[in-house]
């Protein structure tokens, strides 16, 4: 019944919202857009992404991260993969009005990303606010993908819930807890590492909302 009242006030609440601010609202809130947006390159950045590296952001959404990131790289070393075919054409108009089709990222929808094709290695894979969003079974896809694609010196990051939170839903994706075990255990099947880097606040992501803050940045690697 909650869940019901929940969606009926989020339908009425986006009739009243800009286009812009809609695109926005399919990645999460609206009001923290910039600074999600700005947190992902400078982090990335900080963590010695360069120009001339290949990255894929998996479950990139409307490319609220991937706009800065397509700007920075250089042409066709952007991968955005989504499994959202409406939120990725989102994405496609962002592109547009960014002028940034000229440097030509390959964006792919997936359902599934254990059949997923890519003909690329990357030396950055990156998955903001996605893992918190996958079942086991997709992770554990998640992370024989990564393994796949990972170019032997790279590295992969995403932010994760650890602890013992209630878990709940967002837009039909559940929002899962996990400790750091699990992760290390999956990690292992495919011969990757795990470190746990610290929380998203040390990580420069600061939102003032503790929930968020509080995720851990876990970086995986062969
Ligand atoms: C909270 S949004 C974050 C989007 C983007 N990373 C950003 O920061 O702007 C999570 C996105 O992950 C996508 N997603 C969830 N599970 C996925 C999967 N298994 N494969 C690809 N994308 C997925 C969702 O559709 C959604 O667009």
């Amino acid at each position: 019944m909650k869940r019901i009242l929940r969606a009926i006030l989020t339908r009425i609440k986006s009739l009243f919202l800009s286009s812009t601010a809609k695109r926005h609202g399919l990645v999460g809130q609206p009001e923290l857009w910039k600074i999600k947006r700005d947190f992902q390159i400078d982090y990335l950045k900080s963590v010695g992404l360069k120009p001339e590296h290949y990255l894929v952001d998996i479950g990139c959404g409307t490319l609220r991260g991937g706009i800065p990131l397509i700007e920075y790289l250089q042409e066709g070393h952007y991968y955005g993969i989504e499994f959202r075919d409406f939120v990725l054409e989102e994405g496609r108009k962002e592109l547009k009005e960014n002028n940034l089709e000229n440097k030509v990222p390959v964006l792919l929808v997936s359902k599934d990303l254990a059949t997923l094709s890519m003909d690329a290695q990357f030396d950055y894979m990156w998955a903001f606010s996605v893992m918190i969003h996958m079942k086991d079974e997709i992770a554990d896809k998640c992370l024989m993908m990564v393994s796949k694609h990972l170019k032997p010196n790279g590295v992969y990051y995403a932010n994760v819930n650890i602890g013992e939170w209630a878990e709940g839903n967002w837009e039909g994706f559940p929002v899962v807890c996990r400790n750091l075990e699990f992760y290390k255990t999956m990690a292992s099947k495919y011969h990757l590492k795990v470190e746990d880097v610290g929380d998203l606040k040390s990580c420069g992501h600061i939102t003032g909302i503790d929930k968020q803050d509080s995720q851990r940045m876990l970086k995986f690697s062969k």
